[in-house]
């Protein structure tokens, strides 16, 4: 998805812009632009390609100007390009945008229709010709141009746009796509993240679905699409500018993946009460749950998700179903009043989640989201929130927010399992005390572990693996396989290890990697005879395996050891060395670890 960032100010705006757009280069990008007003006139600057190519351009001729726009772009309309490269300038106006404008082949026609040309394959251009014909048509303000364009449009947009008639202004909206305004002393900035912005301030007002911002060097001005005044307040951001920098690791996954003791701790502290051995979630009571839980999400959000069913369904004793998000929103679920709908994003901002989530809330659904980004969009369009505290991930392949994720399910189901009363006293004080040794554990699992370097020389050749778990494992084995998938571009298989017998066996050869977690619980046994079938049809076997477990390493060829605990458990601890793995595997493969290609790090459009 496109990125998108805005300063108005005293300092040298292309400065600001390029640093900022750096800090958004894990949002995906294959082209970049800067539009920078230098007194009256406005200077834009883009290419094709990665930042340093523009950058290269910067060099030949630096607008100086002191207010700009910028923008890196994800392809949907158009293919990566010069002239699709934004922003894009009509007239006296210039326009970045992240989104899709979904009408805008009947827009294009009836601007045709009126002589007007286009240059470029984007839906972007149709947005500024629409405000440079509100401008001619005499609209009041930059504000109010950009107003009576969006009211034309439909789809997904956070656009910026600044104009050489108003040299002091920025003018941004946002429906659907993510935009944030810092605020400053004498100057302001604007962005598509938080991180981009971190190093200049901290006080952040997310925009709301329709707002219009407009923002001069003393003034910041919220409205609603109709023109009426709207207050916005500001949020302040505590994450420091390091976090969104790597922190001395290679990468930023590698970073986020040693991030993950503290992040699963952070998002389990002041929520453990462990006096009554109960959870609170911020004082927020979802009181009892007749019905089912309904869990809605993708990708590595939806792994989470069939750990958390165990969760629920062992610790509560709810029944829980685990849907993904871009079937259920299009399946008439049936969802009723008694139902909680539990919508689980990373982002906040993934489209599919979020219209899923509204489909249920249409339905009569509880709602509680667990995302985590602060006031991103699904948790503002959700009944309640559960924050993950895992800070910005800027890896696209997500790691630290999973983990933080799987003890978000566990506080939610202590919660409903301490108020429907299927916890105990006695099993509640286990679990609890259990919990709070986690992120230590998580911690030795990490140094046990190590790089997994030479794991990764020896099979960075492999064509496919598979990977086989069983019970809260499962989802763990799907979740290893989409990590492999995701960075190092091996095809790779999860699959439930006593379904491997009926079909995937037939794959298992000496040239077929199979990683097996056979940890210490329920279905060790069972675990145990899988890991016999495949080596007796030459398989290689990588365990993830109970330190201290005696017998598993006759089983197999290379073992990864991970710290004890309970089945329910264990995902927070048995996925550590599966993230590691692949990305060993796609460092000894030279791949992009942080921006895989055809890969973002929330998808916000259709
Ligand atoms: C994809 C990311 O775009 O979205 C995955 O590449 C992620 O890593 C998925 O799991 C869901 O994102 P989110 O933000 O809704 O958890």
């Amino acid at each position: 998805m496109c990125g998108i960032v805005g300063y108005v100010g005293a300092r040298n705006a292309t400065q600001v812009i390029i640093h900022g757009l750096r800090r958004l280069e894990y949002r995906g990008y294959d082209s970049a632009g800067v539009a920078v007003m230098s007194g009256s006139e406005t200077e834009v600057v883009r290419c094709r390609g990665k930042l340093a190519a523009l950058e290269n351009l910067l060099k030949e001729k630096s607008p100086t100007g002191s207010l700009g726009i910028g923008h890196t772009r994800w392809a949907t309309h158009g293919r990566p390009s010069d002239e699709n490269a934004h922003p894009h300038r009509i007239g006296a106006i210039s326009v970045v945008h992240n989104g899709i404008i979904e009408n805008h082949a009947v827009l294009r026609e009836r601007l045709r229709a009126t002589g007007r040309t286009f240059s470029s394959q984007t839906d972007t251009e149709v947005i500024a010709h629409l405000i440079d014909e509100a401008v001619a048509a005499g609209a009041t303000s930059l504000a109010d141009a950009v107003r009576k364009a969006l009211r034309q449009v439909e789809g997904s947009y956070a656009i910026a746009v600044v104009s050489n008639r108003h040299p002091d202004e920025i003018v941004a909206a946002k429906n659907a796509s993510p935009l944030v305004v810092g605020l400053g002393d004498g100057e302001n900035f604007l962005a598509s993240d938080a991180p981009a912005i971190l190093e200049y301030t901290r006080e952040m007002i997310f925009l709301e679905e329709g707002d219009v911002v407009s923002l001069g060097r003393k003034s910041v001005t919220f409205t609603d699409m109709d023109g009426n005044r709207i207050e916005r307040k500001p949020r302040t951001i505590t994450w420091t500018a390091s976090q969104a920098e790597k922190g001395g690791y290679p990468h930023f996954m590698l970073k986020e993946i040693h991030e993950q003791p503290q992040a699963v701790s952070d998002t389990l502290r002041s929520r453990l009460l462990l006096d009554t051995s109960d959870v609170t979630l911020d004082g927020q009571n979802l009181g009892a749950i007749d019905g089912r839980v309904i869990i809605l999400a993708c990708g590595t959000s939806y792994h989470a998700g069939l750990v958390g069913k165990f969760l629920v369904e062992n610790i509560a004793r709810i029944p829980c179903e685990v849907d993904l998000a871009s079937e259920f929103r299009y399946r008439e679920p049936i969802v009723s009043g008694k139902d909680l709908v539990v919508a689980i994003s990373q982002s906040g901002e993934t489209l599919d989640t979020l219209a899923a989530l509204k489909e249920a809330i249409a339905r009569g659904g509880r709602t509680l989201a667990i995302c985590n980004v602060v006031d991103s969009a699904i948790a503002r369009t959700s009944g309640s929130v559960l924050y993950t505290h895992a800070g910005p991930e800027i890896g696209v392949a997500s790691t630290k927010c999973f983990t933080a994720q799987l003890a978000a399910l566990t506080l939610l189901a202590v919660h409903l399992g301490r108020r429907n009363g299927a916890l105990a006293d006695k099993a509640a004080a286990e679990l609890v005390g259990e919990l709070v040794h986690i992120p230590h554990k998580m911690s030795e699992t990490l140094r046990a572990t190590g790089s997994l370097r030479e794991l990764a020389r020896k099979y960075m050749h492999a064509r496919d693996f598979l990977f086989l778990g069983r019970g809260t494992n499962y989802p763990i084995a799907l979740e290893g396989a989409l990590k492999l998938k995701e960075i190092s571009y091996i095809h790779a298989e999860g699959y439930a290890a006593g379904e491997m017998k009926h079909g995937p066996i037939a794959l298992i050869d000496d040239g077929l990697p199979v990683v097996v977690i056979a940890t210490q619980g329920k279905g060790y046994d069972k675990v145990l005879s899988n890991l016999a079938e495949v080596r007796a049809r030459e398989g290689h076997v990588i365990a993830v395996a109970t330190k201290g477990d005696q017998t598993i390493a006759s089983h197999c060829q290379d073992v990864l050891w991970v710290e004890d605990a309970p089945s329910l458990l264990q995902p927070l601890l048995t996925v550590l060395p599966l993230q590691l793995l692949a990305y060993s595997m796609a460092v000894a493969r030279g791949t992009d670890v942080d921006q895989p290609r055809n890969l973002a790090k929330s998808v916000t459009v259709e």
